[in-house]
């Protein structure tokens, strides 16, 4: 089957059950706050001008709500939502396609634009700043460019990785919001919120051991709130509540502080091959099997935020807290 390079979310009669968890609107959004009150303001400066939104720029590790913003972006805006990935653009007619099929207003969402292939990048110049689009008609010495005009729309583009983003591009965007990891309260109350549209009964403890063992992250929160809960209902009366939740907490082996089994394969890894480090990223990936790009982009994040692991030219070191969390003895270094 073709792989579908666009899909549209607004107007659809059946919103997946997954995407009815999401928060509609900037309001229910939890969390995040400067990204969301200057939004509000672009937001709302853009519908009293009657003017589409400036494109913006969502970039920070996976699983924070790039993909949730966007669709309150264009819920908020009152346009449809259209949304494609990096990948998925492989050639100019791709993008074309998708341009010249926008209605006025629109917000575009490329996820992973980072992924956009250079030739496709030079396409989106030109509909990002003047809302038109150069086509070339014909090949050799006749060949002759044609200038299309595009609806005025947004694009909302995600990125984990913002420095991989050509400067051009980059500098097209007018707003830059970097999402940061959720503290312990926010994701408290996003497992409470959840829970409720889950019809799920949860204590308050219990919420917290899960906001605690999440590594920051609104999406593991949910996905772990949602294994509980399975085990609430096989193993208990259906309610999620501290002892049980730790129990199931265990038995998925996420330990005290969301670090999970693949978290453990590297930084023992690290500290029983590498004496602790420093050791390049490609031997780690070799090492424990994992993609170099997954570990970069998905483990590392949080490792480094809380203080794990650092990157050092000479490769990645695992901190004293590393030693200390798996009870071993620090070594002398
Ligand atoms: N579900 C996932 N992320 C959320 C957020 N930031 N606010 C409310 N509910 C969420």
């Amino acid at each position: 089957m073709e792989e579908r390079i666009i899909s549209s979310e607004a107007g659809d009669q059946d919103i997946s059950f997954e995407q009815s968890l999401r928060p509609q609107t900037l309001r229910q959004y939890i969390g995040q706050d400067k990204v969301k009150a200057n939004l509000e303001v672009f937001i709302e400066a853009a519908k009293m001008r009657r003017e589409t939104l400036d494109h913006v720029l969502l970039y920070g590790p996976p699983g924070l709500g790039k993909t949730t913003l966007a669709a309150i972006i264009a819920n908020e805006m009152g346009v449809n939502l259209r949304t494609t990935s990096g990948p998925a653009i492989e050639r100019p007619g791709d993008l074309a396609a998708i341009l010249t099929a926008l209605e006025p207003g629109d917000v575009l969402f490329i996820d992973e634009i980072h992924r956009l292939p250079r030739t496709i990048e030079e396409v989106l110049y030109p509909a990002m700043e003047d809302f038109c689009l150069d086509i070339v008609i014909g090949k050799g010495p006749s060949a002759r460019s044609v200038r299309l005009d595009l609806p005025p729309f947004t694009l909302v583009g995600a990125t984990t990785r913002a420095g991989s983003l050509s400067a051009p591009l980059r500098d097209r965007f007018g707003v830059l919001s970097r999402l940061e990891y959720y503290n312990e309260v926010q994701l408290t109350d996003i497992v409470v919120r959840t829970a409720e549209l889950l019809e799920t009964e949860i204590d308050w403890l219990a919420a917290q051991e899960l906001a605690r063992r999440s590594r920051g992250t609104p999406r593991i929160a949910n996905r772990l709130l949602k294994r509980v809960r399975d085990f609430a209902q096989v193993r208990g009366n259906g309610a999620v509540e501290e002892t049980l939740a730790r129990e199931a907490l265990e038995l998925m082996q996420v330990d005290r502080l969301g670090l999970d089994h693949i978290d453990h394969k590297l930084l023992k890894g690290i500290i029983e091959k590498y004496r602790g480090g420093p050791v390049g990223l490609e031997t780690i990936s070799a090492t424990i099997g994992e993609e170099s790009q997954t570990i970069e982009d998905v483990y590392e994040p949080y490792l480094l935020q809380i203080g794990f692991l650092q990157r050092t030219p000479r490769g990645r070191i695992v901190t004293e807290a590393v030693y200390r969390h798996f009870e071993m003895e620090v070594p002398e270094r």
